[in-house]
């Protein structure tokens, strides 16, 4: 298989790494999207493939989120029709629902910004471990919601009053940050990420890992069904077209200003 916009390395004891190289910002449009889907079909399907890692190449950024520039260029598209926002929503989410129900250990190796679809592409995998870099649900400050799992994962996994907080607030944690109140598992220095990342993944490589795939069906299941509320958050996302928001902010954050949503 051939991949665009990622890498697929497979290393030692089964950990196969996806590394993301789409510069500038590793931002999240269909071709990242179609390899992302691919590569969880090829990890998937290898047996010889026990564990995955994803990461990303560039010096100082994880993922930086849905590209902002083909979403402009698609909401214009859209006049009139809403629903395309929102299947584009729920591409996103299906996609990232992959690596969630993918039957094997994932990890992110968050090596910097992992903001909105970086954030939520990484609260999809099992782990997040975290050198430099800030996390977060950003898109509020760009007058959206997130639209790829972010509002049902974050609430999953740090409940409803962090959530709501982070979320409204679009907030940019540091990596000792995001460990304390646990959006990550751990903060290492960024010059052992990598290594740091290596040895747990070998660790998880060397037990029951199809029990893992199995007992991570099962723990999803008692947080309780995700497809109503991903429904939701995609119309919810498609709705912000309704408003000037989305225009406001995301005019502000190309002019590399801060959006003034009140007059
Ligand atoms: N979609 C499309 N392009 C993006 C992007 C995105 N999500 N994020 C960054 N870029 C582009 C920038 O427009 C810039 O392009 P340019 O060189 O043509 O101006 C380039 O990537 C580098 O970004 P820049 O902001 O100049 O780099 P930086 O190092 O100062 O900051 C980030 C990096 C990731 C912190 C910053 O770009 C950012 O906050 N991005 C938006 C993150 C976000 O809110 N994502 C949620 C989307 S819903």
């Amino acid at each position: 298989m051939s991949y665009q916009t990622i890498t697929i390395e497979k290393r030692a004891k089964g950990v196969a790494w996806i590394t993301v190289d789409h510069p500038p910002a590793n931002a999240i449009g269909e071709q990242l999207m179609q390899d992302l889907e691919a590569a969880v079909d090829e990890l998937t399907e290898d047996d010889t493939v026990r564990v995955v890692v994803v990461a990303s190449a560039h010096e100082k950024i994880f993922l930086a989120g849905a590209d902002l520039k083909g979403m402009i260029h698609n909401s214009g598209d859209a006049d009139g029709e809403e629903d395309m926002i929102a299947r584009q929503s729920a591409r996103m989410q299906a996609c990232f629902n992959r690596f969630a129900t993918m039957p094997k250990p994932v990890i992110a190796a968050i090596n910097g910004h992992a903001l909105g679809g970086g954030c939520e592409l990484a609260m999809a995998c099992d782990f997040r471990i975290m050198g430099k870099g800030r996390i977060g649900l950003t898109e509020l400050s760009l007058g959206l919601i997130p639209g790829a799992g972010g509002t049902q994962r974050m609430t999953r996994l740090l409940g409803r009053a962090k959530a709501t907080e982070l979320i409204f607030t679009a907030k940019r944690l540091e990596a000792k940050e995001a460990e304390t109140i646990g959006l990550v598992h751990r903060s290492v220095d960024p010059d052992d990420l990598e290594s740091d990342t290596t040895a747990f993944a070998e660790v998880l490589a060397k037990g029951a890992i199809h029990a893992m795939g199995l007992a991570k069906r099962a723990i999803h299941v008692a947080e309780g069904p995700i497809e109503e509320g991903l429904k939701v958050e995609a119309n919810a996302f498609s709705d912000t077209f309704m408003t000037d928001e989305p225009s406001i902010g995301l005019a502000a954050f190309f002019q590399k200003e801060k959006a003034q949503f009140l007059d």
